[in-house]
């Protein structure tokens, strides 16, 4: 089953936060940028892309929140929002990326079996695009996950709160567990810097998960081939 599109090779998972892909700031330089790496590391293995829907999504569910919406309404928001930052991202890397992002995991795990490589927003109520990057991992039996996110890495207490917290650079998921435990409300828009869902399926799968700020693309590109960069690795 690790065998895809082509070569053999077992894919890589990036999970691309929506505060990340689109910012307001540089957004037309950035994307094909980004979408130029993804293009040239699909040469070596296959990527399975998850696209989240950021500072958008976090609008929407506010104010459908505001509007007394159910948690699965708000969930339906933030899924929206992704698919069109999905949309969006496959657009700009142009073929072979299919251009419909793939609406299910089932369909997501089909398509990565036809294409090097496959962009996705979310899939359904209860978890943010990281827990489908996680879950998709898990049944294609990835490498890695790279999660590329605003903050450089996992750090012990919020850096933007505290400027002195500092950057915990390795962990195994029993310390990781732990902290999303601590920090996770579990409700539409839960901000963290990894869905737990997607954390409990890497563990299990024993896939590692690098977290790196994702605007930095040299350093993304060195965390996608499992070379040596500067985040957290968590395995
Ligand atoms: P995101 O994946 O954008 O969440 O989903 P986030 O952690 O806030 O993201 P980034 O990294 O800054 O972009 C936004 C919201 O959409 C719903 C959840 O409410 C989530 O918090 N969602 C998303 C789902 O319910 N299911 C999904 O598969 C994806």
């Amino acid at each position: 089953m690790a065998d895809r599109a082509g070569d053999g090779t077992a894919p890589v998972v990036l999970s691309m936060g929506g505060s990340v892909l689109i910012t307001g700031d540089e957004d037309e330089r950035f994307l094909p940028d980004l979408a130029a790496l993804l293009r040239k590391v699909v040469h070596d293995f296959p990527l399975v892309v998850t696209a989240g829907g950021g500072r958008v999504a976090r609008d929407y569910i506010r104010l459908g929140r505001a509007l007394s919406l159910t948690e699965t309404e708000l969930d339906e928001l933030g899924i929206d929002v992704s698919r069109l930052n999905a949309r969006l991202l496959a657009a700009v890397i142009g073929p072979p990326c299919p251009p419909h992002p793939p609406t299910s995991l089932a369909e997501a795990v089909r398509e990565a079996h036809r294409s090097r490589i496959v962009v996705l927003g979310g899939t359904e109520p209860g978890h943010t695009t990281d827990g489908v990057a996680g879950m998709l991992a898990e049944r294609l039996r990835a490498q890695r996950l790279v999660n590329a996110t605003r903050v450089p890495g996992l750090f012990e207490r919020d850096p933007r709160k505290d400027p002195t917290a500092r950057r915990v650079d390795r962990l195994d998921y029993a310390g990781f567990r732990k902290m999303v435990d601590a920090s996770v409300a579990g409700t539409a828009g839960q901000q963290f810097v990894f869905d737990r869902l997607g954390l409990e399926s890497l563990a299990r799968a024993k896939i590692p998960l690098r977290i790196v700020q994702g605007r930095d693309l040299p350093n993304l590109e060195h965390a996608l081939r499992g070379e040596e960069f500067v985040g957290t690795e968590i395995r």
